[in-house]
């Protein structure tokens, strides 16, 4: 679906995965997935493009960016609010370049990256070890989490612990399930990405496109809604 489907968006740190790259290379790709993620936290696609392509132009490695001062970091970031997002983004550079054990990159642990390196949590390490190093690891960004719960019809309440804990739990399933040969491996990134896009393009929170939805055979939510409308109360 994620491979041909008018609904996958271009974006220019988007790099077809390429397991043959040297780890430098692959910690190329970690830095400049790491800013694309940061930046789309709470920015939206066609804003954070422009914002990326000129950060990435003025520090185009982490060596670059971790030798910048916190007043042009901020400048760089004006206008995309939450400045504390780009403070983060420097100090994580400062740690990286700061000790020998990095050798120079993002670590391609996410238990590592999301306990060493400023203001990456579980989501946003994630989505660096299985776009940039291919590691088989899930994500869960709000786009995963609708999708998910109407999905699986969790009547539940959508931000309580136990709900965004089994939902971890569903995606982890997931990719362990994704297939092992030689020749997918880096898949878990484009089946994360996948995700988000069918949650961002078709699983919309509105008005979602239920009738271009790959997965409608297999939505519980679907199935509820066209047996039986549901009360306004108990829209997902
Ligand atoms: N939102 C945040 N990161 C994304 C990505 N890599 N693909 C699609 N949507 C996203």
């Amino acid at each position: 679906w994620f491979e041909n489907c008018r609904e996958k968006r271009g974006m220019p740190w988007r790099k077809k995965y390429n397991p043959e790259l040297s780890m430098d290379q692959k910690g190329q790709r970690a830095y400049e997935i790491w800013v694309s993620e940061v930046m789309l936290q709470q920015t939206q696609v066609n804003t954070v493009i422009a914002y990326w392509e000129r950060w990435i132009e003025k520090w185009p490695t982490i060596t670059d960016l971790a030798k910048a001062d916190v007043e042009e970091v901020n400048a760089m970031w004006r206008g995309l609010g939450y400045y504390r997002r780009a403070r983060s983004l420097l100090a994580g550079a400062k740690t990286v370049m700061s000790k020998t054990k990095y050798q120079g990159r993002l670590p391609d642990d996410p238990i590592i990256l999301e306990k060493e390196i400023d203001g990456v949590g579980r989501y946003t390490a994630g989505a660096i070890c299985s776009i940039a190093y291919g590691i088989r690891t899930p994500i869960v960004d709000g786009n995963i989490h609708r999708l998910f719960t109407r999905l699986l019809a969790l009547h539940a309440p959508q931000t309580a612990p136990s709900t965004i804990k089994s939902l971890w739990t569903s995606a982890e399933e997931l990719v362990g399930r994704l297939p092992k040969d030689k020749e997918r491996k880096g898949i878990t990134g484009d089946w994360n990405q996948a995700l988000m896009e069918l949650g961002s393009q078709v699983c919309k929170p509105l008005s979602p496109d239920c009738q271009v939805c790959p997965l409608k055979s297999s939505c519980k939510a679907y199935a509820e809604l066209s047996s039986s409308p549901p009360k306004p109360s108990e829209r997902l």
